[in-house]
């Protein structure tokens, strides 16, 4: 099972972060959110002042964030710069402005690197937007996970204080837009990949189906 890599992909709110959490917990596999990753990254570029809608100001600084991701599935960390910043990466302000930090080609090109090494031999379960399609499209198990707009917009209103399902809706929807009509790497289903609509299924309905795909293509 060490080689084995499964690529999750999907829109915001379509549950790939529980469900991709579940499947590694339950096969013994590491877990790499690259959502985090390129969280990380916006939250040190409007931690250093730099103009995130300015593309040439943030391609010049994506060398210097230095970005360590864990990988265990019961508790995944990401620090930037020796810094822990799990808690503020899923801060409003970050959301606001991650899609247009990761549309930046150097950004993309830093991180899918970043991605890669650790990825490495295998053995682990990557969510993100590309993974099957620019991160590891070599990978054997390719899953993209999609559900309503509604019940993409419920979910993330359950986890997030002081918001309402319609404006949860609209934010997502932006942000969906400018992840998959970015030219680098766009939001979109690799070859191979497997859809799975997760509106009326609850988590480990999800989790048994990745599961049931895994047996049958690893
Ligand atoms: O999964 P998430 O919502 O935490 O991801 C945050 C943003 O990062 C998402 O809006 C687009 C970007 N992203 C990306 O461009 N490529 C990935 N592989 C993962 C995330």
């Amino acid at each position: 099972m060490s080689a084995l890599v499964i690529a999750v992909d999907g829109p915001s709110g379509s549950g790939k972060s529980s469900a991709s959490r579940g499947v590694a917990r339950e096969l013994g596999l590491r877990y790499l959110d690259t959502g985090a990753m390129y969280r990380a990254m916006t939250w040190w570029m409007l931690h250093h002042g730099v103009d995130v809608h300015d593309s040439e100001a943030v391609a010049a600084r994506a060398a210097d964030p230095g970005i360590v991701s864990g990988t265990d599935p019961d508790g995944p960390t990401i620090h930037v710069d020796g810094a822990d910043v799990s808690g503020p990466i899923r801060e409003q302000e970050v959301t606001a402005a991650v899609s247009a930090v990761s549309a930046v080609p150097e950004v993309r090109r830093r991180l899918v690197a970043l991605q890669r090494e650790i990825i490495g031999e295998g053995g682990i379960v990557v969510e993100g937007r590309d993974i099957g399609s620019v991160v590891a499209p070599d990978a054997p198990v390719k899953v993209y996970l999609t559900a309503s707009a509604e019940a993409r917009a419920l979910r993330r209103t359950a986890e997030l204080a002081g918001t309402t399902v319609e404006a949860q809706q609209a934010a997502m929807r932006q942000r969906d837009t400018l992840d998959s009509t970015r030219k680098t790497d766009p939001l979109s289903m690799a070859a191979g990949a497997v859809e799975l609509d997760t509106t009326a299924l609850d988590l480990d309905e999800v989790i048994a189906s990745v599961l049931r795909l895994v047996k049958e293509r690893a």
